[in-house]
């Protein structure tokens, strides 16, 4: 099986862009695929955001900064991935989206590119089934901000050849991160445990426990948490965290998936987290400031 040199990432937002930037600053050629030229100048502008302040902190050196955005090409074309050994999605959580783009893909690459999804929720066998190398299919599961977070999932499928998934859990250390392992069902380890936590505190809210900021400072002062959980909601997405708890929900059919009605009315309405300016937080001034939900 040859060595991962070139690595590929399809999506640039959120988590491919930091996915992007923590494989070039390893030192891998890593080319990113986005579905137009002002997603790729968005893509392209997120990760110069976060490398220069790096460099304003005085934690890399402009020279190395350069020499990491050399290595990273931003396309349009998914043909530009076909030389990858290694190609992690990045995508929207929608199943039929990242299947089409693996179809392609598996058209276009060797047998020995290793794919991997960076799904939150969905299972890695419903994507590697879409393809005919399920044997070559893992999931590396990255946390946000991923150059921050040290956790990779590395979720093992029933058909992952394990000469492959050694070699994608190496990749993961190999890129700076801490990897655990991870068995194919929905949320694996972390969101199995922290979307009920985000949902409950939803439900804490509807039924009047106390408001946003107190049940943020509660969580934060009282167990250390780095965020509340209504902050974290709004970090994650509030759409994200919708489309997530779908998914768990029809995976497991228990009630701590089903997502709550007050976090389907803020996705009617576009209150989509700090993304939008607006979640369980209003972003508009200086400060953070909880929004009135009539509750
Ligand atoms: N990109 C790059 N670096 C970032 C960053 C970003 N978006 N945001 C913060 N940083 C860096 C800062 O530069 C700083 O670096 P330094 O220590 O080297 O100076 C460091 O992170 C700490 O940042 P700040 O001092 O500005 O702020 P905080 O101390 O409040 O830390 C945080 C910010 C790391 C985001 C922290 O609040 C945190 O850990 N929050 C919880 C995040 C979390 O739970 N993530 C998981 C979400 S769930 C998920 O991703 C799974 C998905 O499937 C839903």
């Amino acid at each position: 099986m040859p060595e991962i040199r070139r690595v590929g990432v399809l999506g640039c937002g959120l988590m491919g862009s930091g996915i992007v930037e923590v494989a070039a600053r390893a030192g891998y050629d890593t080319a990113v695929r986005e579905v137009s030229a002002e997603l790729v100048e968005r893509g392209a502008a997120a990760i110069r955001k976060s490398l220069g302040r790096a460099v304003e902190k005085g934690k890399l050196e402009a020279a190395e900064r350069d020499r990491i955005l050399d290595r990273i090409s931003l396309t349009t074309a998914l043909e530009d991935l076909r030389g990858c050994d290694i190609i992690i999605e990045a995508v929207t959580e929608d199943l039929e989206r990242k299947n089409e783009l693996f179809r392609v893909l598996d058209e276009l690459c060797g047998s020995d590119t290793i794919f991997a999804s960076n799904t939150s929720s969905l299972t890695i066998a419903a994507m590697a089934a879409a393809t005919r190398r399920p044997r070559s299919f893992v999931g590396l599961h990255f946390f946000n901000p991923v150059p921050v977070m040290k956790l990779v999932e590395v979720v093992r499928t029933i058909a992952v050849d394990e000469a492959v998934y050694r070699r994608a859990f190496e990749f993961a250390r190999s890129l700076g991160k801490e990897p655990v392992e991870a068995k194919d069902t929905s949320g694996f380890i972390v969101n199995r445990l922290l979307v009920p936590y985000m949902l409950d505190a939803i439900r804490c809210l509807e039924q009047g426990l106390a408001g946003i900021k107190d049940i943020d400072r509660s969580m934060t002062l009282g167990t250390g948490y780095p965020m509340g959980p209504f902050t974290l909601c709004d970090f994650v997405g509030i759409d994200t965290l919708y489309f997530i708890s779908e998914i768990m929900f029809e995976e497991f059919r228990d009630p701590r998936f089903a997502p709550p009605p007050l976090l389907r009315r803020m996705v009617t309405l576009g209150w989509l987290g700090k993304k939008t300016g607006r979640g369980f937080y209003d972003y508009a001034g200086e400060r953070p400031q909880p929004v009135s939900l009539g509750i």
